[in-house]
């Protein structure tokens, strides 16, 4: 199950986090992975560290807001790899600030990267994953939303902005790809609460003591932890493999039953 054996898969935001769990994931399920991101050591170490363990993984730097860098990743995966089949838009960033007090400038930046980098991304990724033949397993591309962009905040509305945006870029992508005869789906992941840098990063200008925050983990959803990174990589790793084939435009919520209430 959940196999992606021969598959090519880029992950963007990868050398860490979420993404970097969903790179050992897709390697161990068979897929050799393009693993993208600013952060250059960490990136060529989870590269290193899967091409020791037996897998096969790059690692490439790349900035998501810029289009010649995309066009630059593509291509070199495509090179050193092969045809692109999974794209998983998983680089993001997030704020916390109240919007009487978010200046443009991180406005903009949130933006470029949770908004314009998906769409860049997909754009790019289209480009070449249009001409697969209508027979064959489709080309999917999995988005990272949130549970923030499903419900609103008190805290960080730009970030909500962005997710339900790429939520909904999502659906738009899987109708017109079907609309001009592509062999593509594409999906959107929507993580609650999960262990990460980013999510240390908002804990920590949370101003609660670490007593505080370990309470706030126990009653944050219905399951009573905070997801793990390996959570969510599961879900990514369904939604690239052919065991998703009949999905598309659909949203993957793994929130420990954060929304259900
Ligand atoms: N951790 C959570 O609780 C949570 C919940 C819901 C959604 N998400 C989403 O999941 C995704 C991964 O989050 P995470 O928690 O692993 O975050 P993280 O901060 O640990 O990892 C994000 C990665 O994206 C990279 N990145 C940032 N800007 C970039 C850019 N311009 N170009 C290329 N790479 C860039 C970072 O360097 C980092 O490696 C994000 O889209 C995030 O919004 C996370």
């Amino acid at each position: 199950m959940n196999r992606v054996d021969g598959k090519i898969a880029l992950v963007t935001g990868g050398a860490r986090g979420i993404g970097g769990e969903t790179a050992r994931r897709l390697a161990q399920g068979g897929a050799s992975v393009a693993i993208t991101d600013l952060l250059e050591t960490e990136g060529k170490a989870l590269a290193g560290e899967i091409v020791e363990s037996g897998g096969n993984a790059i690692f490439l730097t790349h900035d998501v807001t810029r289009e010649d860098a995309w066009q630059q990743v593509v291509a070199e995966t495509e090179q050193r790899l092969g045809q692109l089949d999974i794209l998983v838009n998983n680089a993001g960033v997030w704020s916390r600030g109240v919007i009487e007090e978010t200046s443009v400038e991180d406005f903009d930046r949130i933006c470029a990267v949770n908004l314009k980098g998906v769409f860049l991304g997909t754009k790019h990724a289209i480009g070449t994953m249009k001409n697969r033949p209508p027979d064959a397993d489709s080309a999917s591309i999995i988005n990272l939303s949130s549970t923030a962009g499903l419900v609103g905040s008190a805290t960080s509305a730009v970030y909500s902005m962005t997710k339900g945006g790429v939520r909904l870029f999502t659906k738009s992508t899987a109708i017109e790809v079907r609309a001009r005869g592509y062999n593509i789906r594409c999906n959107s992941v929507h993580p609650g609460a999960t262990e990460s840098p980013m999510q240390d990063d908002i804990l920590a200008t949370s101003n609660m003591s670490p007593d505080e925050i370990i309470a706030f983990k126990a009653t944050r959803n219905l399951l009573g932890r905070y997801g793990e990174p390996i959570d969510i990589a599961k879900a990514i790793m369904f939604l690239a493999s052919n065991d998703s084939a009949f999905m598309t435009g659909s949203e993957v919520v793994v929130d420990g039953g954060y929304t259900a209430r």
